[in-house]
């Protein structure tokens, strides 16, 4: 996944390189501004139609599931989670799949960022641990396995270090 975002980042990086170069190579043709100014009005009209539909559209795709949904079903298990630099502790490590699990995050420290993930490395859910606060997210697992929490804020020296596991057993 990081390195097909590299890789988009690199190819969007080199468009835009070109548009300066065509811009650069084009700075010494005269033109007569009215002529310019007609012409970039009429397509700052329409890139703005653009991003007002594609901003919509993807708006709309991302929020299916609707989240709300996914908050109301009842929680049959609860998980407190302490973070602190540089461990996660978990008051448990075993859950099945189906429970609707809330974690309830928290920080004895500084901020950290609790991330899960699955064995494919993409990402389930996450919320800020933060000190004095606990945070609350829920998730329920569909398929059996072992998977991660990672420390997604920046926490110092081991942040790199701070991983746990959950392993998810099959349903009863
Ligand atoms: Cu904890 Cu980064």
């Amino acid at each position: 996944m990081q390195s097909l975002a590299a890789q988009i980042t690199f190819v969007l990086l080199v468009l835009l390189a070109l548009c300066f170069i065509y811009v650069l190579t084009r700075t010494s043709i005269p033109a007569p501004l009215e002529k310019l100014t007609t012409g970039a009005y009429q397509l700052r009209n329409r890139l703005f139609v653009l991003a007002l539909v594609i901003g919509a559209l993807i708006t709309g795709f991302t929020l299916l599931p609707w989240p709300h949904d996914a908050q109301a079903a009842q929680v049959t298990r609860r998980i407190d989670v302490k973070a602190r630099q540089w461990m996660w502790e978990l008051s448990d490590q075993t859950v099945r799949v189906g429970e609707v699990i809330e974690f309830r995050v928290t920080s004895e420290d500084v901020n950290h960022g609790f991330a899960l993930y699955d064995e494919r490395q993409q990402m389930l859910a996450q919320i800020q641990a933060m000190p004095g606060f606990t945070n609350k997210v829920r998730y329920h697992f569909t398929t059996p396995g072992v998977y991660k929490v990672l420390c997604l804020e920046y926490c110092g020296v081991a942040h790199h270090g701070m991983v746990a596991d959950i392993q998810v057993l099959p349903k009863l």
